[in-house]
């Protein structure tokens, strides 16, 4: 597996690429279009320009991880992809019509891999052209800092596809954890109930946005406090995730704080917009309750 693509240039595809590149793979960028694609390899090399002067990694390094990035126009060139992992909007329509212009594509051998963190891959499979080259891989964010990607397959993933993604994920030197398809997998599963209640909490007046992340991520050992953790992942994608465990259990204790749908109604989804629990337009974070 020596060329991998990936669908999407944000944060969570750049991230994909950059560490996929570090491991040595030839890397196809791709993006709504080129200029996308080409600024999401910008951030890798701001990135990786960084880790050269902390002096983690070599100028030459940086240069060959860079080079085997290849940001392209459209998805055609994913043909040459072993592995195409589509890293795009969590949007399950984005997703379907991405999967069937690939699908034009995409080697008769090749791998066809979602970063979804809530959507179920059985279902997705539907939309692919071969349901047994497909499942979930579910990288965490930043993705070449954190050490974990969940591997879920759907009900139709045959044991080889499972078996060249987790060498895959291996050969990043990430840590696999294997999930079944169930809403919010299993990291989703546990962290969004805390988050949510952490706004439920704020909501109620239990405490500010100060004292409830200083409590908890002092009071824990977690290097965020949730409501830090909520603007940085995206208030949008908390609620879409708490929105598909509510649905896909029936289970109440999954119904989204109303403080949490009100922020995204006001389009305050955290750190991407300059403003959630926190107003990022000065220096420092500055909690707004
Ligand atoms: N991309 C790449 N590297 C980054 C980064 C980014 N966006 N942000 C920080 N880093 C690196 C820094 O370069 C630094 O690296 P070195 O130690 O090698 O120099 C390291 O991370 C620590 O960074 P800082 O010292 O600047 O800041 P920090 O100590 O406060 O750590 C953090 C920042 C790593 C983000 C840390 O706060 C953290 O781990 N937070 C929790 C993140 C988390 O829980 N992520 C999971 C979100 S859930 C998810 O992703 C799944 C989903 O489906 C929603």
């Amino acid at each position: 597996m020596d060329t991998i693509g990936v669908i999407g240039a944000g944060q969570m595809g750049a991230g994909i690429a950059q560490v996929a590149a570090q491991a040595g793979y030839r890397v196809l960028l791709s993006d709504v279009s080129r200029d996308v694609a080409d600024k999401g390899k910008t951030g890798v090399a701001k990135r990786l320009a960084r880790a050269v002067e902390k002096e983690q990694i070599a100028a030459a390094d940086r240069d060959a991880a860079l080079d085997r990035i290849e940001a392209v126009d459209s998805l055609a060139a994913m043909a040459e992809a072993a592995l195409v992992i589509e890293a795009a909007t969590e949007r399950e329509a984005v997703k379907r019509a991405i999967f069937a212009e690939v699908a034009k594509a995409l080697g008769p051998d090749a791998i066809l891999a979602t970063n979804t963190s809530s959507i179920p891959i059985t279902r997705l499979a539907q939309a692919t052209p071969d349901p047994a080259r497909f499942m979930g891989v579910h990288f965490f964010n930043p993705v070449p800092v954190m050490k974990p990607i969940e591997l879920i397959r759907g009900l139709a993933t045959s044991d080889a596809t499972v078996a060249r993604v987790e060498a895959f994920a291996r050969s990043l030197g990430k840590t696999v954890v294997h999930a079944n398809d169930a809403p919010g997998f299993v990291v989703n599963r546990v962290l969004l109930p805390m988050l949510n209640e952490a706004i439920f909490a704020l909501g109620e007046g239990v405490a500010n946005v100060r004292d409830i992340d200083a409590g908890v991520s002092l009071g824990l050992n977690h290097p965020m406090g949730p409501l830090t953790l909520a603007d940085f992942i995206g208030l949008d994608t908390c609620l879409e995730i708490l929105r598909v465990m509510q649905e896909g259990t029936g289970d109440p204790k999954f119904r989204p704080a109303p403080l949490l749908v009100k922020y995204v109604e006001a389009g305050w989804l955290g750190r991407k917009t300059g403003r959630g629990f926190y107003d990022y337009a000065g220096a420092e974070p500055v909690p707004t309750r």
